[in-house]
Protein backbone atom coordinates (compact mmCIF):
# COMPACT_ATOMS: atom_id res chain seq x y z
CA UNK A 1 0.00 0.00 0.00
CA UNK A 2 2.89 2.10 -1.08
CA UNK A 3 0.32 4.56 -2.73
CA UNK A 4 0.17 8.22 -1.43
CA UNK A 5 -3.85 8.82 0.04
CA UNK A 6 -4.29 11.81 -2.04
CA UNK A 7 -3.03 9.97 -5.55
CA UNK A 8 -5.75 7.42 -4.81
CA UNK A 9 -8.53 10.46 -4.45
CA UNK A 10 -7.02 11.79 -8.04
CA UNK A 11 -7.69 8.29 -9.51
CA UNK A 12 -11.73 7.94 -8.90
CA UNK A 13 -12.80 8.66 -12.18
CA UNK A 14 -10.26 6.26 -13.81
CA UNK A 15 -10.80 3.81 -10.90
CA UNK A 16 -14.65 3.97 -11.42
CA UNK A 17 -14.70 3.42 -15.41
CA UNK A 18 -12.73 0.50 -14.59
CA UNK A 19 -14.92 -0.82 -12.07
CA UNK A 20 -18.01 -0.50 -14.38
CA UNK A 21 -16.39 -1.97 -17.05
CA UNK A 22 -14.62 -5.20 -15.69
CA UNK A 23 -16.14 -5.96 -12.32
CA UNK A 24 -18.68 -8.62 -12.53
CA UNK A 25 -20.76 -10.42 -9.34
CA UNK A 26 -18.80 -13.96 -9.52
CA UNK A 27 -21.05 -17.34 -9.01
CA UNK A 28 -24.87 -16.88 -9.40
CA UNK A 29 -26.74 -14.50 -6.88
CA UNK A 30 -29.67 -16.20 -5.90
CA UNK A 31 -32.99 -13.50 -6.06
CA UNK A 32 -36.47 -15.52 -5.98
CA UNK A 33 -39.38 -14.13 -4.02
CA UNK A 34 -36.65 -10.98 -1.83
CA UNK A 35 -38.39 -10.45 1.04
CA UNK A 36 -35.86 -7.68 2.32
CA UNK A 37 -31.86 -6.82 2.10
CA UNK A 38 -29.38 -5.72 4.20
CA UNK A 39 -26.39 -4.36 4.01
CA UNK A 40 -23.86 -5.22 6.08
CA UNK A 41 -20.16 -3.49 7.10
CA UNK A 42 -17.78 -1.07 8.79
CA UNK A 43 -16.52 2.38 8.41
CA UNK A 44 -15.48 2.77 4.89
CA UNK A 45 -17.15 -0.01 3.44
CA UNK A 46 -20.00 0.24 5.49
CA UNK A 47 -20.99 3.65 3.88
CA UNK A 48 -22.14 2.13 0.67
CA UNK A 49 -24.80 0.39 2.67
CA UNK A 50 -26.05 3.60 3.52
CA UNK A 51 -25.86 5.41 0.48
CA UNK A 52 -27.58 2.39 -1.28
CA UNK A 53 -30.78 2.53 1.67
CA UNK A 54 -31.13 6.09 0.47
CA UNK A 55 -31.39 5.18 -2.61
CA UNK A 56 -33.17 2.89 -2.63
CA UNK A 57 -35.69 4.58 0.01
CA UNK A 58 -38.18 5.49 -2.46
CA UNK A 59 -37.60 3.00 -5.09
CA UNK A 60 -37.84 -0.23 -3.96
CA UNK A 61 -41.03 -1.96 -1.96
CA UNK A 62 -39.02 -4.73 -0.14
CA UNK A 63 -37.65 -3.19 3.38
CA UNK A 64 -33.56 -2.57 3.39
CA UNK A 65 -31.50 -2.36 6.34
CA UNK A 66 -27.98 -1.62 7.33
CA UNK A 67 -26.18 -3.22 9.92
CA UNK A 68 -22.80 -1.97 11.31
CA UNK A 69 -22.88 -4.60 14.03
CA UNK A 70 -21.76 -8.02 14.86
CA UNK A 71 -25.52 -9.83 14.62
CA UNK A 72 -28.44 -9.39 12.88
CA UNK A 73 -31.85 -8.48 13.80
CA UNK A 74 -34.19 -11.38 15.27
CA UNK A 75 -36.40 -10.89 12.59
CA UNK A 76 -33.93 -11.12 9.43
CA UNK A 77 -34.98 -14.75 8.43
CA UNK A 78 -35.02 -16.92 5.18
CA UNK A 79 -35.96 -14.52 1.98
CA UNK A 80 -33.60 -11.90 2.79
CA UNK A 81 -30.67 -10.97 1.04
CA UNK A 82 -27.47 -9.65 2.57
CA UNK A 83 -24.73 -8.12 1.35
CA UNK A 84 -21.61 -8.30 3.30
CA UNK A 85 -19.07 -5.47 2.33
CA UNK A 86 -15.68 -5.49 4.01
CA UNK A 87 -12.74 -3.87 1.52
CA UNK A 88 -10.11 -5.82 3.82
CA UNK A 89 -11.98 -9.11 4.36
CA UNK A 90 -11.15 -8.99 7.80
CA UNK A 91 -13.58 -7.09 10.15
CA UNK A 92 -14.58 -8.62 12.82
CA UNK A 93 -18.47 -7.41 12.52
CA UNK A 94 -18.83 -8.26 9.03
CA UNK A 95 -17.30 -11.84 9.33
CA UNK A 96 -19.71 -12.58 12.34
CA UNK A 97 -22.73 -11.44 10.13
CA UNK A 98 -21.60 -13.65 7.38
CA UNK A 99 -20.82 -16.28 9.52
CA UNK A 100 -24.69 -16.40 11.15
CA UNK A 101 -26.51 -15.07 7.82
CA UNK A 102 -25.27 -18.68 6.38
CA UNK A 103 -26.79 -20.43 9.97
CA UNK A 104 -30.19 -18.95 9.33
CA UNK A 105 -30.16 -19.81 5.88
CA UNK A 106 -29.94 -16.66 4.58
CA UNK A 107 -28.77 -15.52 0.44
CA UNK A 108 -25.71 -13.54 0.34
CA UNK A 109 -23.31 -11.70 -1.77
CA UNK A 110 -20.04 -10.26 -0.69
CA UNK A 111 -17.66 -7.62 -1.95
CA UNK A 112 -14.01 -7.88 -0.94
CA UNK A 113 -10.25 -7.33 -2.18
CA UNK A 114 -9.09 -10.33 -0.19
CA UNK A 115 -9.11 -11.39 3.35
CA UNK A 116 -11.10 -14.37 5.48
CA UNK A 117 -14.33 -12.90 3.57
CA UNK A 118 -12.85 -13.79 0.09
CA UNK A 119 -11.39 -17.11 1.31
CA UNK A 120 -15.11 -17.57 2.93
CA UNK A 121 -17.31 -16.92 -0.17
CA UNK A 122 -14.88 -19.10 -2.39
CA UNK A 123 -15.21 -22.22 0.22
CA UNK A 124 -19.11 -21.69 0.51
CA UNK A 125 -20.27 -20.80 -3.30
CA UNK A 126 -21.04 -17.40 -1.94
CA UNK A 127 -21.22 -15.07 -4.85
CA UNK A 128 -18.92 -12.13 -4.66
CA UNK A 129 -17.42 -9.06 -6.17
CA UNK A 130 -12.97 -8.85 -6.40
CA UNK A 131 -12.88 -5.02 -5.92
CA UNK A 132 -8.71 -4.03 -6.57
CA UNK A 133 -6.37 -4.42 -3.85
CA UNK A 134 -3.92 -1.79 -2.89
CA UNK A 135 -6.43 0.75 -1.38
CA UNK A 136 -7.11 2.21 1.97
CA UNK A 137 -10.88 1.45 2.50
CA UNK A 138 -12.15 5.02 2.55
CA UNK A 139 -10.49 5.57 -0.50
CA UNK A 140 -11.77 2.42 -2.41
CA UNK A 141 -15.07 3.97 -2.16
CA UNK A 142 -16.26 4.24 -5.58
CA UNK A 143 -15.31 0.22 -5.96
CA UNK A 144 -16.85 -0.46 -3.98
CA UNK A 145 -20.02 1.41 -4.72
CA UNK A 146 -20.11 -0.13 -8.11
CA UNK A 147 -19.55 -3.59 -6.84
CA UNK A 148 -22.71 -3.11 -4.72
CA UNK A 149 -24.62 -2.09 -7.99
CA UNK A 150 -23.31 -4.56 -9.47
CA UNK A 151 -25.33 -6.67 -6.76
CA UNK A 152 -28.65 -4.75 -7.00
CA UNK A 153 -28.83 -4.97 -10.54
CA UNK A 154 -28.13 -9.25 -10.54
CA UNK A 155 -31.24 -8.78 -8.17
CA UNK A 156 -33.05 -6.48 -9.84
CA UNK A 157 -33.26 -3.90 -7.85
CA UNK A 158 -31.60 -0.84 -9.57
CA UNK A 159 -29.90 -0.30 -12.82
CA UNK A 160 -27.36 2.74 -12.13
CA UNK A 161 -26.84 3.45 -15.90
CA UNK A 162 -27.41 7.17 -15.57
CA UNK A 163 -24.81 7.07 -12.64
CA UNK A 164 -22.60 5.25 -14.97
CA UNK A 165 -23.62 8.18 -17.78
CA UNK A 166 -22.02 10.77 -15.31
CA UNK A 167 -18.84 9.62 -13.95
CA UNK A 168 -17.29 12.41 -15.58
CA UNK A 169 -17.94 14.79 -12.78
CA UNK A 170 -15.25 13.04 -11.28
CA UNK A 171 -12.41 14.48 -13.82
CA UNK A 172 -13.45 18.04 -13.41
CA UNK A 173 -10.73 20.42 -12.22
CA UNK A 174 -12.27 22.44 -10.06
CA UNK A 175 -12.73 19.93 -7.56
CA UNK A 176 -9.30 21.06 -5.92
CA UNK A 177 -10.29 24.54 -5.40
CA UNK A 178 -13.29 23.65 -4.03
CA UNK A 179 -12.20 21.34 -1.77
CA UNK A 180 -8.84 23.92 -0.38
CA UNK A 181 -11.83 26.36 -0.12
CA UNK A 182 -13.34 23.81 2.31
CA UNK A 183 -10.22 23.19 4.23
CA UNK A 184 -9.48 26.79 4.38
CA UNK A 185 -12.94 27.16 6.25
CA UNK A 186 -12.56 24.36 8.40
CA UNK A 187 -8.65 25.03 10.06
CA UNK A 188 -8.57 25.55 13.44
CA UNK A 189 -12.39 23.89 13.99
CA UNK A 190 -14.71 21.23 14.92
CA UNK A 191 -16.25 20.77 11.83
CA UNK A 192 -20.43 19.93 12.20
CA UNK A 193 -21.50 18.53 9.09
CA UNK A 194 -25.70 19.27 8.87
CA UNK A 195 -27.84 17.95 5.70
CA UNK A 196 -30.73 15.90 5.57
CA UNK A 197 -31.78 12.50 6.21
CA UNK A 198 -31.58 11.81 2.27
CA UNK A 199 -27.76 12.71 2.26
CA UNK A 200 -27.06 11.60 5.18
CA UNK A 201 -24.86 9.02 3.86
CA UNK A 202 -22.77 11.85 2.73
CA UNK A 203 -22.79 13.92 5.85
CA UNK A 204 -21.55 10.68 7.33
CA UNK A 205 -19.09 10.05 4.88
CA UNK A 206 -17.50 14.10 5.21
CA UNK A 207 -17.54 13.43 9.18
CA UNK A 208 -15.52 10.11 8.61
CA UNK A 209 -13.67 11.60 6.24
CA UNK A 210 -12.26 14.56 8.53
CA UNK A 211 -12.23 12.31 11.77
CA UNK A 212 -9.96 9.24 9.51
CA UNK A 213 -7.66 12.08 7.13
CA UNK A 214 -7.19 15.34 9.10
CA UNK A 215 -7.26 13.26 12.73
CA UNK A 216 -10.42 15.59 14.13
CA UNK A 217 -13.44 15.21 15.85
CA UNK A 218 -16.46 16.05 13.61
CA UNK A 219 -20.09 14.93 13.64
CA UNK A 220 -23.02 14.96 11.56
CA UNK A 221 -26.32 16.19 12.09
CA UNK A 222 -29.61 15.63 10.03
CA UNK A 223 -32.65 17.71 9.83
CA UNK A 224 -35.52 17.27 10.74
CA UNK A 225 -34.12 15.80 13.92
CA UNK A 226 -31.66 18.14 14.25
CA UNK A 227 -34.74 20.74 14.88
CA UNK A 228 -35.74 18.81 17.86
CA UNK A 229 -32.57 18.26 19.87
CA UNK A 230 -28.98 19.85 18.36
CA UNK A 231 -30.35 23.17 17.16
CA UNK A 232 -30.54 23.95 21.35
CA UNK A 233 -27.18 23.16 21.53
CA UNK A 234 -26.20 26.45 19.04
CA UNK A 235 -27.91 28.56 21.29
CA UNK A 236 -24.44 28.01 23.48
CA UNK A 237 -21.17 30.17 22.51
CA UNK A 238 -18.19 28.05 20.87
CA UNK A 239 -14.25 29.29 19.62
CA UNK A 240 -14.03 26.39 17.89
CA UNK A 241 -16.95 24.92 16.21
CA UNK A 242 -18.54 25.74 12.58
CA UNK A 243 -21.34 24.32 10.24
CA UNK A 244 -20.97 23.00 6.98
CA UNK A 245 -24.59 22.53 5.73
CA UNK A 246 -24.65 20.00 2.86
CA UNK A 247 -27.60 21.66 1.70
CA UNK A 248 -29.93 19.86 -1.48
CA UNK A 249 -31.50 23.49 -1.59
CA UNK A 250 -34.66 22.08 0.17
CA UNK A 251 -36.42 25.44 2.71
CA UNK A 252 -35.38 23.44 5.95
CA UNK A 253 -31.22 23.30 5.15
CA UNK A 254 -32.00 27.29 4.08
CA UNK A 255 -33.96 27.66 7.38
CA UNK A 256 -30.76 25.74 9.32
CA UNK A 257 -28.13 28.45 7.60
CA UNK A 258 -29.93 31.52 8.33
CA UNK A 259 -31.06 30.38 11.56
CA UNK A 260 -27.34 29.02 12.77
CA UNK A 261 -25.73 32.66 11.67
CA UNK A 262 -28.46 34.44 13.84
CA UNK A 263 -26.86 33.01 16.47
CA UNK A 264 -23.63 33.97 15.21
CA UNK A 265 -22.33 31.03 13.91
CA UNK A 266 -19.86 30.53 11.38
CA UNK A 267 -21.36 28.54 8.71
CA UNK A 268 -20.58 27.41 5.37
CA UNK A 269 -23.48 26.48 2.90
CA UNK A 270 -22.24 24.33 0.18
CA UNK A 271 -25.01 23.06 -2.63
CA UNK A 272 -24.63 19.82 -3.36
CA UNK A 273 -27.09 19.43 -5.95
CA UNK A 274 -24.33 19.20 -9.58
CA UNK A 275 -27.05 16.84 -10.74
CA UNK A 276 -30.66 15.41 -10.45
CA UNK A 277 -28.74 11.95 -9.67
CA UNK A 278 -28.29 10.92 -6.30
CA UNK A 279 -25.20 8.86 -6.42
CA UNK A 280 -23.47 11.47 -8.39
CA UNK A 281 -23.99 14.04 -5.86
CA UNK A 282 -22.84 11.72 -3.33
CA UNK A 283 -19.43 10.64 -5.68
CA UNK A 284 -18.99 13.95 -6.10
CA UNK A 285 -18.95 15.48 -2.76
CA UNK A 286 -17.11 13.18 -1.45
CA UNK A 287 -14.26 12.98 -3.54
CA UNK A 288 -14.31 16.73 -3.04
CA UNK A 289 -14.68 16.08 0.73
CA UNK A 290 -12.16 13.52 0.75
CA UNK A 291 -9.36 16.15 -1.10
CA UNK A 292 -10.46 18.34 1.08
CA UNK A 293 -9.60 15.70 4.62
CA UNK A 294 -6.27 15.34 3.11
CA UNK A 295 -5.12 18.63 2.25
CA UNK A 296 -6.30 19.86 5.77
CA UNK A 297 -4.19 16.67 6.97
CA UNK A 298 -1.04 18.20 5.10
CA UNK A 299 -1.30 21.40 6.87
CA UNK A 300 -1.89 20.27 9.81
CA UNK A 301 1.05 18.18 9.82
CA UNK A 302 -0.41 14.92 10.32
CA UNK A 303 -0.33 11.68 8.07
CA UNK A 304 -3.46 11.20 6.41
CA UNK A 305 -3.34 7.70 5.53
CA UNK A 306 -2.57 6.06 9.04
CA UNK A 307 -5.59 5.49 11.54
CA UNK A 308 -3.19 4.02 14.17
CA UNK A 309 -6.09 4.30 16.58
CA UNK A 310 -8.60 1.94 14.46
CA UNK A 311 -6.01 -0.78 14.39
CA UNK A 312 -5.39 -0.70 18.11
CA UNK A 313 -9.23 -0.94 18.52
CA UNK A 314 -9.38 -3.74 16.00
CA UNK A 315 -6.46 -5.77 18.03
CA UNK A 316 -8.73 -5.08 20.90
CA UNK A 317 -11.39 -6.50 19.21
CA UNK A 318 -9.18 -9.66 18.20
CA UNK A 319 -9.00 -10.27 22.23
CA UNK A 320 -12.57 -10.17 22.78
CA UNK A 321 -15.24 -12.97 23.27
CA UNK A 322 -16.85 -11.76 19.59
CA UNK A 323 -13.66 -12.82 18.06
CA UNK A 324 -14.44 -16.57 18.81
CA UNK A 325 -16.17 -17.02 15.43
CA UNK A 326 -16.09 -20.39 13.61
CA UNK A 327 -14.51 -19.09 10.47
CA UNK A 328 -13.69 -22.42 9.66
CA UNK A 329 -16.92 -23.96 9.51
C1 LIG B 1 -11.57 3.59 6.16
C2 LIG B 1 -11.11 2.71 7.18
C3 LIG B 1 -12.08 2.11 8.15
C4 LIG B 1 -12.45 0.72 7.64
C5 LIG B 1 -13.17 -0.07 8.71
C6 LIG B 1 -13.64 -1.43 8.23
O1 LIG B 1 -10.52 3.85 5.30
O2 LIG B 1 -9.96 2.38 7.23
O3 LIG B 1 -13.22 2.90 8.36
O4 LIG B 1 -13.23 0.83 6.49
O5 LIG B 1 -12.33 -0.24 9.80
O6 LIG B 1 -12.62 -2.12 7.57
P1 LIG B 1 -12.91 -2.78 6.16
O7 LIG B 1 -13.41 -1.67 5.29
O8 LIG B 1 -11.64 -3.35 5.70
O9 LIG B 1 -13.97 -3.81 6.43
Amino acid sequence: MTQDLMDMYLKWYELSIHAVKDYKVEGKVAKEALEGLTISGMGGSGIVGDVIYSLLYDKTNIPVLTIKDHKLPIWVRKGWFVIAISYSGNTLETLNVVVESLKRGLKLAVITSDGKLLEYARRHGIPFVKVDEGYVPRAAFPLLLIAALKVLEELDIYKASKFYGNLRVLSDDGIIKIAEDISGFIDGSIPIFITNSKYYPLGLRCKNEFNENAKLISKVEVVPEWGHNDIVGWEGRYSNVKAIILNDGSDVLNYVRHHLRSYGHEVKNVAIKISDDYLTNIIYWSKVFGISSVKLALFRGVDPKKTESINKYKEFMKRSKLARINFRG
